[in-house]
């Protein structure tokens, strides 16, 4: 049966693979890259220099170009706008699984930070697989997230004591207004409207990271104030404007207790 390995490559330096990637990497005959178009073309490049260095059998590398994806869409249209590219980018899977591996050939998907956080690679292949007509097993590797890589770089935990810790975007961050109830530590991704900026002020502090693991790394921190706001925005659009792309995360942490909101937060307290 053809087997398709999922492996995790870390996010963004290449001595982040594991010793189960590079095992995994050693294995497959064929290597699947999607091409997200010329600006990223950076992200290309380091699973090519990964393949350089960790993987020994003569292999084949087919590079399919990523579907266009409405990334603005409004809140309500969102789902709807990732299931339809879902579909199209499982469409492209299928093709390459069916016709690029042989019947007891082994490819693999070479997935950036880890397989399980925010990548879509997972699901569609069970998906592809549900479709059924396409034969095939799947093994996933799991990799160093920029979630991580993050919370390493500023040599902090992600969570407090016994606490814990949410995931989210940038833009349930944004449509929330701030931290959930209860919530001490949130860390963003894919946050391309900075949701940090709405909150500044709140007794928060922010640890934040570019290009993680990378030699263009950034990292900033500190109190989250209108000033710390500023100079993230400024740091990000900048590099942004010189490299064509930005791949941004970042770590907020409430250090001080949430000022009240209204009535129904102090319900229940002294009178
Ligand atoms: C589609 S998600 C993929 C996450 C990935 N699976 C992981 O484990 O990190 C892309 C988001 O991950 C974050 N990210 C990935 N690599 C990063 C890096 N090297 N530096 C900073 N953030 C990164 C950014 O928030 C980016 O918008």
């Amino acid at each position: 049966m053809k087997h398709v390995y999922v492996i995790g490559i870390g996010a963004g330096d290449p001595e982040q693979l594991t010793l189960q990637a590079v095992r995994a990497l050693g294995r497959a005959e064929v290597f699947f890259l999607l091409d997200k178009g010329e600006d990223k073309a950076g992200l290309v490049r380091l699973r090519e220099e990964i393949l350089e260095r960790h993987a020994p059998r003569p292999h084949r590398i087919v590079v399919a170009t990523d579907p266009d994806r409405d990334r603005d869409a409004a809140t309500g249209a969102y789902a709807p706008a990732v299931d339809d590219w879902r579909r199209r980018r499982g469409d492209i899977y299928q093709r390459l699984i069916a016709e690029e591996l042989a019947d007891d050939g082994c490819g693999a998907f070479l997935v950036w930070g880890d397989p399980a956080l925010y990548d879509s690679t997972l699901a569609i292949l069970e998906d592809v697989h549900a479709r059924g007509g396409t034969d095939f097993d799947w093994t996933v590797v799991p990799g160093i997230s920029s979630v991580a890589t993050l919370a390493a770089r500023h040599r902090t935990g992600l969570n407090q004591v016994g606490r814990p810790v949410q995931i989210t975007t940038g833009r349930r961050l944004a449509d929330a207004g701030g931290l959930p109830q209860g919530v001490d530590d949130v860390v963003v991704m894919l946050d391309a409207r900075q949701a940090f900026g709405a909150l500044t002020g709140q007794g928060l502090h922010i640890y934040w990271g570019a290009y993680l693991g990378t030699p263009d790394e950034i990292l900033l921190a500190g109190p989250l104030d209108d000033a710390l706001a500023d100079r993230i925005r400024a740091t990000r659009a900048e590099a942004r404007a010189r490299k064509g792309w930005i791949m941004d995360t970042y770590l907020l942490r409430r250090t001080q207790p949430p000022a009240p909101r209204g009535p129904a937060d102090t319900a229940g307290g002294p009178r």
